[in-house]
């Protein structure tokens, strides 16, 4: 019995704790992103504390033919866990943002995701049982003015991701998708959400990974790291006005 896991997005933050908590506990790992270096630094750091095999693909996911590169490189290794963890956001009113960067986010957060799912979802109903953590947010809860497209692109993966849960849990392969609050990694800096109320004190990256990576092996459908955000998104969030919950959404994002 192999236990192998690919996670995207592993050269920092999320993904890089993903990948250390799944190696902590002696399983092998194909791990990517863009920077190749910082793949390699974190391949060696786990081999030798952990005696596990890393592989690294460098590549851009978002690029039309970038999930069909990381799934050819795989060919030939049983991936046991998918964790598709690579995204970004972007701040500011939508019809302001370059467009082509609000496409690229929905090529990275979306078509990718989905294409890995299809890929690897197959491979893992082939061969009997598999399990996949989608990195969704708390912003699939809501829509997000001053982050129109990244909000909705979490949108969709927590409910596509809760339809595979459905799909595919006859067939031994659970799907979680993971929706945390702010998390201290370089997302809010690449997001440029710095200075916005969204970016006070956030959770640490690796009790988040760990969280996630537990719901996923318990099989849980979703998994909010945080039980008074949880009440709010699935209880309060809910009962809101629309507008009261654009108001107030809007108002978490404008710089102070
Ligand atoms: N931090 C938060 O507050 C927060 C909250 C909720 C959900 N999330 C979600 O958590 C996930 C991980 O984010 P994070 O907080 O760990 O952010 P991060 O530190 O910025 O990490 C993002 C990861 O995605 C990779 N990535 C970005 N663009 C890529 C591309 N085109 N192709 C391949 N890889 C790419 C980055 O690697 P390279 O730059 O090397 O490519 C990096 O490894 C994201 O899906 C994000 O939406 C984050």
């Amino acid at each position: 019995m192999t236990n192998t896991a690919l996670i995207t997005g592993a050269s920092g933050g999320i993904g890089a704790e993903f990948a250390r908590y799944h190696a902590s506990r002696g399983g092998d790992l194909v791990i990517t992103a863009r920077r190749g270096d910082a793949l390699d630094a974190l391949k060696a750091d786990l081999e030798a504390a952990h005696g596990v095999t890393v592989t690294t693909i460098a590549c851009d996911l978002g690029a039309a033919d970038g999930a069909e590169k990381v799934y050819q490189a795989t060919k030939g290794t049983r991936i046991d866990i998918l964790i598709n963890n690579a995204g970004f956001g972007g701040h500011g009113a939508f019809v302001d943002r370059p467009l082509l960067e609000d496409l690229g986010m929905i090529d990275l957060n979306v078509k990718a995701l989905v294409s890995l799912c299809h890929k690897i979802g197959n491979d893992m109903v082939a061969q009997g049982g598999g399990k996949i953590l989608n990195v969704s947010s708390s912003a699939s809860y809501m829509p997000g003015p001053l982050q129109a497209t990244y909000f909705a692109t979490k949108a969709y993966v927590s409910n596509f991701s809760a339809a595979l849960a459905e799909e595919l849990g006859d067939k031994g392969v659970t799907v979680t998708s993971l929706e945390p609050g702010y998390v201290e990694t370089d997302f809010a800096k690449a997001a440029n959400l710095e200075g916005t109320a969204l970016v006070k004190s956030g959770a640490d990256a690796a009790s988040v990974a760990k969280y996630g990576y537990d719901a996923m092996l318990a099989g849980k459908i979703t998994a909010i790291p945080d039980w008074k955000l949880a009440i709010q998104l699935r209880w309060v969030m809910p009962l809101l006005p629309m507008k009261a919950k654009l108001k107030f959404v809007r108002k978490m994002q404008e710089k102070s």
